[in-house]
């Protein structure tokens, strides 16, 4: 190849512009990030507006049908507009044949595929990646789109197969990224001023590479300097135990944050799910966790009208929601999702059912949350802040101790540590007021 060969594909690189659009959890949130840095090593420029792009990126989700409408209807949107539309991710892998078939989309590509991104947007031929199947991205490092707080992937890939659920078909077998490897991340990221970091998996409990675990995880990078609040997630309740949740209270800078998902407080119904865990065995387990953290913030997922869920089966989630009293939940009316086991079942709800028992679980869990909330007003606590408030001059997102959200009234450098009283709630935020100067 001559020089001018290289010259042409030099500005060929850096006309390119791409807008990244995520949906779904926050594996794809995360993994945005990894993509970010696989475009900017490619000279192709990340826009913040479809109208500059010439490329679109769908980091996608199949969990729900919703969610696979919405990431169809943008698609198609932006090929008409005549974007290059690539969908990548969960229903990129599951959909991918049908997405091209129906002219939605240019490429399609699964989760561990997105090493192939640049190359399929510059038009090269040449797309070796790593085997798909034991992909970890553990070698990138990660573009956050936050200065103060981060999250990592840790794992990816499931092997759980709750009945209902398509991710393991989506992202693959688990696999858990080495030691070493994370800690040049977290390094890395710290270096770039993050100061919060959220380890990530879909069951980030089943984190095992050798013979260190998720809570020796932790302990570990709790010693990295710079690091000052470390969160994990997502919990599954089953893989949680007695000992980890003593060795976590004994971690200065873990959040008081548990995400521990219920999905239903029905014992036939969870092993319909199967979930592994009793409601029992749940709520011993809650015990603990309140007992090593008094001052936790405990927010769950709950599914309603799942096959077969009868009224009584639902009645028992609406007793357990006011009984545990979870600060916050991610609340889902059960969505058929081909090839799952559940899709299977006989006994669907018809659809308005499972939407009026979302709608009162909803109503149930709001009094809750706001009763939980309201229990907080005029204590005062520290405040991480985080970013400004998307909407409201001099206001601040920020984050309790427990990682609980809350509005600071007053302008503040994101990664500052405040002490604040909370006085009051607006819609469903509480609202800080800073008392003093920076505490750490
Ligand atoms: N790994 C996490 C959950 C990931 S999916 C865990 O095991 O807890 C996030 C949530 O989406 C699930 O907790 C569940 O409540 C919901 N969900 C998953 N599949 C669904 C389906 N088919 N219909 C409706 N909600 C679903
Ligand atoms: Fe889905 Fe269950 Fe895996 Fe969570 S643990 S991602 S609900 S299969
Ligand atoms: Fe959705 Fe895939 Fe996450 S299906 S919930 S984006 S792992």
């Amino acid at each position: 190849m001559g020089g001018l060969d290289y010259g042409a594909r030099f500005v060929r690189i850096f006309k390119m512009k791409c807008y990244v659009k995520v949906y779904g959890c926050q594996m794809n949130a995360a993994d945005s990030h990894l993509v970010s840095r696989l475009l900017a090593d490619a000279g192709i420029r990340e826009v913040s507006e479809t109208g500059k792009a010439d490329a679109v990126v769908l980091l996608t989700c199949s969990v729900r049908q919703h969610a696979e409408d919405r990431a169809w209807g943008f698609a198609r949107t932006m090929r008409g507009r005549g974007k290059k539309v690539i969908v990548a991710g969960c229903m990129g892998k599951l959909r991918g044949q049908e997405l091209v078939a129906e002219g939605v989309a240019d490429l399609v590509l699964g989760p561990d595929e997105y090493r192939k991104i640049p190359g399929l947007l510059l038009g090269h031929d040449n797309l070796n990646t790593a085997p798909e199947s034991f992909e970890t991205y553990s070698d990138l490092l990660p573009a956050p789109n936050s200065s103060v707080s981060a999250s990592l992937s840790v794992m990816r890939g499931c092997n759980n197969f709750c009945t209902y659920c398509v991710v393991p078909y989506a992202r693959g077998p688990e696999r858990s990224i080495p030691y070493h490897d994370l800690e040049k991340q977290i390094r890395y990221l710290i270096s770039q001023g993050i100061r919060e970091i959220f380890l990530l998996g879909q069951n980030v409990l089943a984190y095992r590479h050798g013979d260190m675990k998720l809570i020796d995880l932790l302990e570990r990078a709790a010693r990295l300097e710079g690091l000052d609040r470390l969160g994990f997630l997502t919990s599954h309740p089953r893989d949680l135990s007695y000992e980890m949740i003593q060795r976590m209270a004994r971690i200065p800078q873990l959040l008081h944050f548990f995400h521990l998902p219920l999905q239903s407080a029905s014992e036939g119904v969870l092993k319909q799910m199967r979930r592994g865990y009793s409601l029992a065995e749940y709520e011993q387990k809650i015990g603990w966790v309140r007992e090593a953290f008094p001052d936790v913030y405990l927010t769950t997922d709950l599914l309603v009208g799942f096959p077969g869920e009868s009224e009584e089966d639902f009645e028992l989630t609406l007793d357990a929601v006011r009984r545990i009293g979870f600060d916050f939940a991610y609340m889902f009316a059960y969505s058929e999702r081909p090839g799952t086991k559940a899709a299977d079942m006989a006994e669907k709800l018809p659809v308005p059912e499972r939407k009026r028992r979302l709608a009162e679980l909803i109503d149930r869990q709001n009094e809750v949350t706001r009763r939980r909330a309201e229990g907080l007003v005029g204590t005062e606590e520290e405040v991480f802040v985080t970013a400004p408030a998307p909407r409201g001059q001099g206001a601040m997102l920020a984050e309790l101790k427990n990682y609980r959200p809350v509005i600071l009234n007053h302008t503040a450098r994101p990664g500052e540590l405040l002490r604040a009283r909370l006085v009051g709630i607006e819609g469903w935020s509480l609202l800080a007021e800073p008392l003093a100067k920076e505490v750490a």
